[in-house]
């Protein structure tokens, strides 16, 4: 059994693993509809336990569709409904109960430690369906994504991150350094990267670039990534924020200095910092972004169930 929390925390080897999989995987199910089960159904008779403390649609439906591929059952509980939730019963204690009724917790929470509680206190694996941290299962779907579109993988690629330095970012850094590809961040100087992150970057021998110039960032970029300004978690003042970011817009000025066969991600949901025409432009990847999720999800689950081939 092993959890899924942190990039930083898994091994290249694996992340890959996990990756050739759900491409195997994806492939071999073309003809079967969304609530099929995969014909060797790895995780039949499994009950995957879903809890949401923050609104999620993506995360929501792509792990119900990838749980139901894998011939396994999910059950969503609302954190406000639980014991829990209302703050009379222990992390500890739930997580006994979860892992006496289910064989995996997935929880998307506004708290890193909680995921740290649990993960002590659980007998069945966890995982993170994002946090204030992280968001893994996004980020490693999307390195998927790049790598299906642009038929390389990902270490020969540049690539560009234009907005916030953000869960999912963190999550996009971490996995820059376990497949080593050059990672471009286009950020307002106040808004970098965490210096545990940097100096996590850094004694991993990698080097990530940092630009308070968006143009600057974006230039020669074969994908650009970006996410909303203002996080499900964050706290402060989300106007100040969002005028911070003002001049950090993905727009078509901004992909005209990117490589001319260059796509653009983002994770959804959306705010003001892409222009329609980009979002919904030619070089927009999104919808194919969103659904590759149901893929890798099904592969990190059988990672965690120690079931990947
Ligand atoms: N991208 C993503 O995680 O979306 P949701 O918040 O809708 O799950
Ligand atoms: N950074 C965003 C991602 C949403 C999927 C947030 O945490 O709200």
């Amino acid at each position: 059994m092993k959890n899924f929390i942190n990039l930083k925390d898994i091994p290249a080897a694996d992340l890959r693993k996990i990756l050739n999989d759900a491409k195997s995987r994806k492939n071999k199910r073309k003809k079967l509809n969304t609530l099929e089960a995969d014909k060797d159904e790895p995780l039949r008779g499994k009950l995957l336990i879903q809890m949401y403390e923050k609104q999620s649609s993506r995360t929501r439906l792509s792990f119900h569709i990838a749980i139901n591929q894998l011939g396994a059952g999910s059950i969503t509980v609302k954190a406000s409904e639980l014991h829990l939730g209302k703050g009379d019963e222990s992390i500890a204690d739930t997580a006994k109960i979860l892992s006496t009724y289910g064989d995996g917790f997935l929880l998307r929470t506004d708290s890193d430690k909680k995921i740290d509680d649990f993960s002590k206190n659980l007998t069945i694996p966890i995982i993170n369906l994002l946090s204030p941290s992280s968001h893994p299962c996004q980020v490693l779907s999307d390195v998927f994504t790049v790598e299906e579109i642009k038929k390389k993988p990902i270490s020969k690629l540049n690539i560009c991150w234009i907005g916030d330095c953000n869960n999912v970012l963190n999550s996009l850094i971490a996995v820059s350094v376990k497949f080593k590809f050059n990672l471009n961040i286009g950020c307002p100087k106040n808004y970098s990267p965490p210096k545990h992150v940097m100096d996590w970057v850094k004694r991993n021998k990698r080097k990530i670039n940092i630009f308070n110039n968006p143009l600057k960032a974006a230039l020669n970029a074969d994908v650009v990534f970006s996410d909303k300004v203002f996080s499900l978690n964050d706290r402060g003042n989300k106007n100040k924020k969002i005028n911070d970011f003002k001049n950090y817009k993905v727009n078509s000025k901004l992909m005209k200095v990117t490589k001319s066969q260059s796509i653009f991600l983002h994770c959804l949901p959306r705010g003001n910092e892409v222009s329609d025409d980009v979002f919904l432009g030619k070089k927009s990847r999104v919808w194919q972004q969103a659904l590759n999720r149901v893929h890798v999800q099904k592969s990190i689950l059988l990672y965690s169930f120690g079931k990947l081939r």
